[in-house]
Order: structure tokens, then C-alpha cells, then sequence
């Protein structure tokens, strides 16, 4: 088990997202998904693509594979050869009655906005970390990953991208629907949000928090192993092992503001519009400090 939760990200990524695209999700498998059931202790990890969800996905498994360790030795529990690719919404349509059979705790993450996610998660009250990333470091970094990785469709020029972007034309859906439909949990007591900036300013309070919201009790050589192996260069230098081809596209500079490169002037007032008109005023809104990150 602590093996595969450990590279529960990663074992599988290639098998799911490489060559073979047809892998990837369908709506026969958004059908299936809602057979989909979830358990109290489900430790659920949702956030847009690049919003760091591997990074975050990468401290999770290993909090929790460090902890259920303990936990095992105690018990003396058998390990079990089970895993699973830990995006909920990609696979094939027996995925979820293999999850059936996964130890707990599971690491499941997903891309999805709330009203598209099977039921179970909300009923049996799993607990949701919510990832959050400015949207300008969002699309900056959406647009160099398209373009890289194949499987995604790539744009001309970063100006193609932009408008793609603004008039809601992206896989997964738009980021701002995304923001403004997870508002409405934002104050849940099973949903914890945490933002890709607040995580990167400090990375052991964050680590701290998830680690408590979750009721995770390591002790501090345990944290601060697992705040090594999430470093942005541990991640990255590991990445071929754990991503495969993928790897060096999803480790890409692991910063803020890069946005400030690629955005030009009409650009900026675009989004700045869009924010102010649709999130600045929300719970998430304000989350992101907007004024800080992308001004
Ligand atoms: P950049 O493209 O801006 O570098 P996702 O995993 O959701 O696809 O998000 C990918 C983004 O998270 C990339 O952003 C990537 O570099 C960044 N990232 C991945 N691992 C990270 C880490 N350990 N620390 C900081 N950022 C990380």
C-alpha cells in the first residue's frame, strides 16, 4: 500500500495519458462514474488543470502513505497490490468498481467542478482540498503545456490561446465557471482551500494545515521528508521516473508571475474585467489576492 500511494500520481500516468489517447476519459466513463462511491475518509484533491494539482496530489500521497504506514505496522495489516490512476474522471468504465476494492485511505483527484462529480462525494461527506492558482499563471502555464503534450489541442500563437481561454473553449471548461461553481462549497466544513501562491510562500505551514484538515498527525522528521520529495526540484528531477515523457512538460518553472511574459496590455485589462465582474467578490475571490499576484 505505502508503496503504491506513494507513486499512486505518478505509476500509472503514462499508461493513461502516453501514446495511447484513447485511454483518456469518454462519456461512457462520466456514466460509470457515478456509480461511483465515496467513503468519509476519501482524501479528495480537486483543482483545475495546472493549478499544481500533481504537486499537491504528490503531498497528499505521501502524507497519507506515511501516516496508514504507522498505522499498518501497527495492525499488522497485510499490504495489498492494489492501485489505481488517481484522476477520478479519466480511465475506463470499470475503474470505479475497482476502487471499490482500494484500501483506505484513497488519494482521488479530479480536474471536475463540483455539479459534475458523482454525488457520493458530498452524501458521505469525504473531505475536499480545493486548489486554487491565480488565472494568469493558470493560462500561461495551460498554454505551454498544450502546446507540448500532443494529446491536447495546440494553439499558434499565445494570442490564440488567450482568446481559447476567455471565451471558455478549453478542456475541463472555463476556469472562471470553474472559480465561481466551487465558491458555493467554498465554506463547506469538509472543504479546505488552499491557493498554488499561499502553498509556494510557505510550503510547511501549508503541509501543516492539509496535514490537520485531513487528521493526519506525523511527526516533524515525517513532515519534513515530505515536504523534501515535494520540492519543486526533487519533483522534477524524479519526474521521468514518475511522469515518464510527461514529466518534463508538467515541471515546467514551478513559480508565480510567469504570465507577466506572455499577457500584454489589452490582455490584462481582459481577465482583470472578468475577475473584478465574476470572482473578485467571492470567498475564492479573495482567496486568490488578485491585487498581489496578477497586477
Ligand atoms: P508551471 O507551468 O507554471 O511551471 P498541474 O500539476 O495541475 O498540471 O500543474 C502544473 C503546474 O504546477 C506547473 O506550473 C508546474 O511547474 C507546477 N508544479 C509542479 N510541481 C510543483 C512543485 N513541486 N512546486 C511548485 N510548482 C509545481
Amino acid at each position: 500500500v505505502t508503496r503504491l500511494l506513494q507513486n499512486g500520481i505518478a505509476v500509472h500516468f503514462t499508461n493513461i495519458c502516453g501514446e495511447d489517447e484513447t485511454k483518456q476519459t469518454n462519456p461512457e466513463v462520466f456514466r460509470a462514474m457515478e456509480s461511483f462511491e465515496a467513503r468519509s475518509d476519501d482524501v479528495i484533491l480537486a483543482g483545475y488543470p495546472k493549478s499544481g494539482t500533481n504537486w499537491v496530489g504528490q503531498i497528499l500521497s505521501d502524507l497519507v502513505a506515511t501516516f496508514e504506514k504507522k498505522r499498518l505496522e501497527e495492525k499488522s495489516v497485510n499490504d495489498e497490490e492494489l492501485e489505481e490512476f488517481p484522476y477520478l474522471e479519466i480511465g475506463d468504465t470499470e475503474k470505479y468498481e475497482r476502487m471499490k476494492k482500494l484500501p483506505s485511505r484513497r488519494v482521488i483527484l479530479t480536474h471536475l467542478s463540483p455539479e459534475k462529480l458523482p454525488k457520493s462525494i458530498f452524501k458521505n461527506k469525504a473531505k475536499i482540498l480545493l486548489l486554487i492558482r491565480n488565472p494568469k499563471d493558470i493560462a500561461t502555464s495551460f498554454f505551454h503545456f498544450s502546446n507540448a503534450w500532443s494529446a491536447l489541442p495546440s494553439y499558434e500563437t499565445w494570442d490564440d490561446f488567450f482568446i481559447a481561454f476567455m471565451t471558455e473553449k478549453m478542456p475541463w471548461g472555463s476556469y472562471f465557471n470553474y472559480l465561481s461553481e466551487w465558491n458555493k462549497y467554498a465554506a463547506d466544513e469538509n472543504v479546505m482551500t488552499i491557493t498554488y501562491e499561499e502553498l509556494k510562500e510557505n510550503q510547511t505551514l501549508g503541509v501543516k494545515n492539509i496535514a490537520s484538515f485531513f487528521g493526519i498527525s506525523l511527526t516533524g522528521e515525517e513532515l519534513r521528508s515530505v515536504i523534501e520529495r515535494s520540492s519543486f526540484q526533487s519533483m522534477k528531477e524524479n519526474s521521468l521516473k514518475t511522469h515518464g515523457a510527461l514529466g518534463s512538460m508538467l515541471f515546467r518553472k514551478g513559480g508565480v508571475s510567469d504570465w507577466k511574459n506572455l499577457f500584454n496590455e489589452e490582455q490584462n485589462e481582459k481577465m482583470d474585467k472578468v475577475f473584478e465582474e465574476r470572482i473578485a467578490r467571492t470567498k475564492l475571490g479573495t482567496k486568490l489576492k488578485y491585487e498581489v499576484y496578477c497586477k
